[in-house]
């Protein structure tokens, strides 16, 4: 989220293991989700920033990794959720939201999921690629929605070169981790221009 890291401190959270193995499978209906989100973050450019990461993630997990529709949907539930603390729990950032769905009985990878979103920040790793996406993409789809918005036509004719450009201007959008960007785009298998083009295509109609 662009805004949140800015002065965030490290919300270490001490522990790797989420959840419960039996619980494996067990998602909540989108509907859910959104009633959670509507609870809990009050802020419309926040639920926004949500959403879309939300929309990116389901289209990755059903176009590169050909998921089926209830693991679409996991990875849909993660973007949605994943700074769901964040506005009313700065301090505890990701952990309240972990232990909300460690209580409603979510399933294990979706909460590790959630968990794993900034390693630097809260010392947990990203193991799967469901992991890995989301650290990729979080950072990046805030970035590319402050790109633009400052855009007269927004989202239209917007492409991965102009981001590319925005990105080496350190003063654009200052707060937003290059470092970080670069340590996710070092684990997966996709380059930063086909990773921006993606989110780009697939966030644009989340306005
Ligand atoms: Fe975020």
């Amino acid at each position: 989220m662009l805004y949140i890291y800015s002065a965030m401190p490290t919300h270490l959270i001490g522990r790797s293991v989420f959840g419960n193995p039996a619980n494996a499978g067990r998602l909540m209906p989108l509907e859910e989700a959104h009633l959670l989100l509507n609870e809990w973050v009050p802020n419309e450019r926040l639920r926004l920033h949500m959403k879309q990461v939300a929309a990116v993630m389901k289209a990755w997990a059903i176009e590169k990794e050909g998921a089926d529709e209830k693991t679409a949907l996991k990875w849909e539930l993660a973007g949605l959720l994943h700074d769901a603390d964040w506005e009313k729990y700065p301090n505890d950032h990701c952990r309240i939201i972990i232990e909300e769905l460690e209580r409603r009985e979510i399933d294990p990878e979706l909460i590790h999921c959630i968990a794993s979103h900034g390693p630097k920040y809260f010392g947990v790793e990203p193991e799967n690629t469901m992991d890995k996406m989301i650290y990729a993409f979080d950072e990046l789809s805030g970035f590319i929605h402050a790109a633009a918005l400052i855009r007269p036509t927004r989202y239209e004719g917007l492409d991965a070169k102009s981001i590319l450009k925005k990105l080496k201007t350190a003063s654009f959008a200052a707060q937003v981790s290059r470092d970080d960007i670069n340590d996710a785009l070092s684990r997966i298998d996709t380059s930063l221009e086909d990773l921006i083009t993606f989110i780009i295509e697939h966030q644009k109609q989340i306005n």
